[in-house]
């Protein structure tokens, strides 16, 4: 924050230093790393065995079925792609994305979707506290500052033991005054890899409804631990268990359109017209931002998801992500006793034991790219490279 208050005008010069976000960072550290066998499991994008991310075989289908028969590019308006909001609205809650007084809208990414869910949150209260589990993806706290909002932190993960700290979180909760939020991890948490169980789930919303919370959730994995459904039930549980509900989600990973940026925004409240209204505020608030999202990505996942043949090979592809997930854990679980926790966790995240010295470590002596909280993401590497990385992970732990 400037805080000169003298008569001279203020430049861009008056810009105190900040730090950029650290994953970003990562991704600009590796790529200036010149060496040819680096390793980079910092940023969650997938790679398949031979380390490539390639776009999925349903998805360059639908693309060209855009392009053969898209007539205009004109406006579609705030809320985007109407028909994928309707399209990938059951597949993220089921039977609830139908309901009276649920509504969802097109957003660039689930980050768009989260900043939107949390600028409407704080004009609904801007004393609001926002409960956040630690650690958490590094951008949450900085989204729900920039839309003025107070976070509380409280432990979710016990890093020795690898386990949720699931009495501290409900301790949390049920320490929290009516009205504040709770932001939960739908699944494949980011970055631990531990996600709630489904009595944890029901006990958190239990939790969060006897103390009048606003559950907040953030979903962009869906797919990539269990299943689809598997992956969505405890978010439906406490769908249909609160009155009102904010859902982030995205497609980047369960779609691979990652630079495309589609994801959207649900909101559920307790009648048809209190969600009409919160949603002319989010457009609004849309319109500030990027006016209109970008169509590509949206429209695509549109064509696969509206194509019964097409969406049925898209399960195919993405229960292969799924599978190829699981197998790298198994794989990187069964190298050390050290290592099992990893064979339990989902998504495409966990935790190393690590110390940071020890990360900036690997990177140096190893070319191994990982953030430095010991995040590492389980299908960074390229199955040629899996043994030589486990192998100076294990030396690191030794250390
Ligand atoms: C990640 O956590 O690596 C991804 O969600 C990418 C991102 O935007 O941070």
């Amino acid at each position: 924050m400037l805080t000169e208050t003298d008569a001279r005008p203020r430049t861009l010069a008056d810009l105190p230093e900040v730090q950029s976000d650290s994953l970003l960072q990562l991704i600009a550290l590796c790529n200036a790393d010149p060496r040819p066998e680096k390793i980079d499991v910092g940023v969650g994008v997938f790679r398949d065995g031979e380390g490539r991310t390639p776009i999925l075989k349903v998805t360059k289908e639908a693309e060209q079925r855009l392009l053969d028969t898209q007539e205009t590019k004109a406006y579609l308006g705030g809320r985007g792609d109407k028909r994928f909001a309707e399209l990938i609205g059951p597949v993220l809650l089921g039977e609830h994305a139908s309901r009276p007084g649920v509504d969802g809208v097109q957003t660039p990414g689930g980050c768009g979707a989260l900043r939107l869910g949390f600028q409407l949150l704080a004009q609904i209260n801007p004393d609001a506290r926002v409960l956040l589990g630690t650690p958490t993806w590094p951008n949450h706290a900085p989204i729900i500052d920039g839309v003025g909002l107070e976070v509380e932190e409280y432990p979710y993960y016990e890093r020795g033991q690898a386990v949720i700290r699931f009495d501290a979180m409900m301790d949390a909760i049920r320490g929290a005054r009516p009205g504040d939020v709770v932001l939960l991890h739908g699944c494949c948490h980011n970055p631990t890899g531990a996600d709630l169980d489904f009595d944890q789930w029901r006990d958190v919303t239990r939790a969060v409804n006897e103390r009048g919370l606003i559950p907040f959730v953030d979903i962009a994995y869906q797919g990539l631990g269990l299943g689809l459904e598997e992956d969505a039930a405890g978010l439906r549980h406490l769908f249909a268990e609160c009155e009102e509900v904010i859902v982030a989600q995205s497609c980047d990973k369960n779609f691979s359109c990652y630079r495309d940026r589609v994801g959207s925004l649900w909101i559920k409240s307790g009648s048809k017209e209190t969600t009409a209204r919160a949603m002319v505020h989010t457009l609004q608030n849309a319109r500030e931002m990027w006016s209109m999202p970008p169509d590509h990505g949206a429209a695509t996942v549109r064509i696969i998801l509206d194509d019964a043949e097409l969406r049925a090979r898209w399960l195919v592809e993405l229960a292969a992500i799924r599978e190829r997930i699981n197998s790298v854990r198994d794989h990187i679980a069964g190298a050390d006793p050290r290592l099992t926790y990893i064979g339990r966790q989902f998504g495409m995240f966990s935790m190393l034991p690590l110390s940071k010295p020890q990360v900036v470590a690997l990177r140096d002596e190893h070319s191994i790219y990982m953030a430095d909280s010991g995040r590492f993401n389980v299908v960074g590497m390229a199955d040629r490279d899996l043994d030589r990385f486990t192998t100076a992970v294990i030396e690191a732990m030794d250390g």
